[in-house]
C-alpha cells in the first residue's frame, strides 16, 4: 500500500504547487482504508516521560496541523503523531505563496505563519476520535494578534489536556513576528512558570499530560544555556530540537527559491539541528528525553539522531522527496543496529555520539 501510494503519488505531487499537493496528501490520507499497522518489533518501543511509544519515528508537527488524519498515519507505520501547530482562534496565516520546495537540496521553505482552524475545531476533531488510542501529542502556538502570548499557550493547555498525549509548547516558528523572543530571558521563565502550572491545574481533570518545548535550532548556545537552565529547574518533560531555521547554508544549490523568507527544513537542516540536539544533550545530562527533527532522510540519518541525543525523532520534509517507505526504512535500520550489537537497546544508543559532535567545528 505504501509502496504503491509512493510511486503513484510522488512524482503528480511533485509537479503540483507544494501546498496544493500537501493538501491532496490529507485528503488521500482521509480516503485510505482504516487499517492498524502491523506491530512493531517490541525492541524498537520506548518509553519515556510515562507514555509508551510503541517505535521511536513521529510525524512532526505541520503535516496535520488540524488534526484531520493522525489515525492513518499511526496507520502507517508512525510511532506517534504530532497535531498542530493549533492556535486558539482560527486564522489564515500569511498570504500563499507560503510553501517553497528545493528539489535540487532535498529542502523545503514555508512562511505559513500559524494557518490553523482553530482550537474549538481541533478538539472536535480529537475528541471524536479519543478512544481510538495510538499516541497524538498537540502542537501548541500563539495567534498573531493575541495581545497576551502565554495566555494563548495557558488557554490551549487547558482545552486540550483532556485528548493529548502530551504537549509541544512552539515558541520557535520563524513566520509569527515576534515568537522566538518567548525563548528569551525573563519571557522564557515566565512562559514556562504559566504552561507547567496550567498543565498542573488541568492535570486535576485529565491527569498529567507530560509538556515539552520545541525549540529553534538558530538559538545561541549561550541562549541554549539559559533554556536547558530553565526548562530542568522548572521541571518540563522533554525537549524538542527543532523547528525550521531561518539561516541559509552557502551550500544551497536552489539560489533563487533559497531567497524566499521563511523556515527551511528538510536535508540542509540536519548538520545544524544535530549539533544543536547534541549540545542541548550534553547540558540536560539525562534530566528530560529529547526528540531529535530536522533534516532526517534516511535510516542511517535516523540512527545518527539517536546517537547525538535523541530517544524519540521525528519526520517531515523528506517525506516529500523519499515518501511514506521512509518510516519503514528508519525502523529496519534502527533494528539493524541492534542486531549488529551496537547496543542491547535502542535507549544504549542513546547520545553515545554527543561529546563527539559538540567538540567538532561549528557547521556553516
Ligand atoms: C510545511 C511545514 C510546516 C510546518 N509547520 C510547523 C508547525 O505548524 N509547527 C511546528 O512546530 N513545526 C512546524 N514545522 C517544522 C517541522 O515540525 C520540523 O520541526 C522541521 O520541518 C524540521 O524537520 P524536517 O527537516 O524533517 O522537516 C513545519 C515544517 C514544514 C516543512
Amino acid at each position: 500500500m505504501i509502496g504503491l501510494f509512493d510511486r503513484l503519488a510522488l512524482p503528480f505531487l511533485g509537479l503540483i504547487d507544494a501546498e496544493n499537493a500537501h493538501r491532496l496528501a490529507i485528503q488521500a490520507l482521509k480516503l485510505m482504508p482504516r487499517g492498524s499497522s502491523a506491530t512493531d518489533d517490541a525492541r524498537l518501543s520506548v518509553r519515556v516521560f510515562g507514555l509508551n511509544f510503541p517505535n521511536p519515528v513521529g510525524i512532526a508537527a505541520g503535516f496535520d496541523k488540524h488534526g484531520e488524519v493522525p489515525d492513518a498515519l499511526l496507520g502507517l507505520g508512525f510511532g506517534f503523531v504530532e497535531v498542530g501547530t493549533v492556535t486558539p482562534l482560527p486564522q489564515p496565516g500569511n498570504p500563499r505563496p507560503r510553501l517553497f520546495r528545493l528539489p535540487a537540496d532535498e529542502g523545503v521553505i514555508n512562511r505559513l505563519g500559524f494557518n490553523s482552524e482553530g482550537g474549538q475545531a481541533v478538539l472536535a476533531r480529537l475528541a471524536a476520535r479519543a478512544g481510538a488510542g495510538g499516541l497524538v501529542g498537540v502542537n501548541v502556538g500563539a495567534n498573531k494578534d493575541s495581545a497576551d502570548r502565554i495566555a494563548d499557550y495557558v488557554s490551549l493547555i487547558e482545552t486540550f489536556a483532556p485528548v493529548a498525549s502530551y504537549f509541544t509548547v512552539n515558541i520557535s516558528s520563524p513566520n509569527t513576528p515576534g515568537l522566538r523572543e518567548l525563548q528569551r530571558g525573563q519571557l522564557f521563565d515566565e512562559l514556562l512558570a504559566r504552561v507547567v502550572d496550567a498543565r498542573e491545574r488541568a492535570s486535576r481533570r485529565a491527569g498529567l499530560t507530560p509538556l515539552l518545548i520545541k525549540i529553534a535550532p538558530d538559538v545561541s548556545l549561550n541562549e541554549l544555556d539559559d533554556i536547558v537552565g530553565d526548562a530542568r529547574r522548572r521541571r518540563v518533560d522533554g525537549m524538542i530540537v527543532g523547528n525550521t531555521t531561518i539561516r541559509r547554508p552557502r551550500t544551497l544549490r536552489e539560489a533563487k527559491t533559497a531567497q524566499e523568507t521563511g523556515g527551511l527544513s528538510g536535508k540542509p537542516l540536519f548538520t545544524l539541528a544535530t549539533r544543536m540536539l547534541a549540545e542541548t544533550f550534553v547540558r540536560v545530562e539525562g534530566q528530560f528525553p529529547l526528540v531529535g527533527v530536522g533534516g532526517i532522510d534516511s535510516g542511517s540519518a535516523a540512527l545518527a539522531k539517536v546517537r547525538a541525543g535523541a530517544n524519540l525523532l521525528q519526520v517531515y520534509s523528506a517525506l516529500v522527496f523519499r515518501g511514506l517507505g521512509l518510516v519503514g526504512e528508519i525502523k529496519e535500520a534502527l533494528l539493524a543496529a541492534l542486531e549488529r550489537r551496537e547496543a542491547r537497546s535502542l535507549a544504549d544508543l542513546v547520545g553515545l555520539d554527543a561529546a563527539d559532535i559538540t567538540a567538532q567545528s561549528w557547521p556553516e
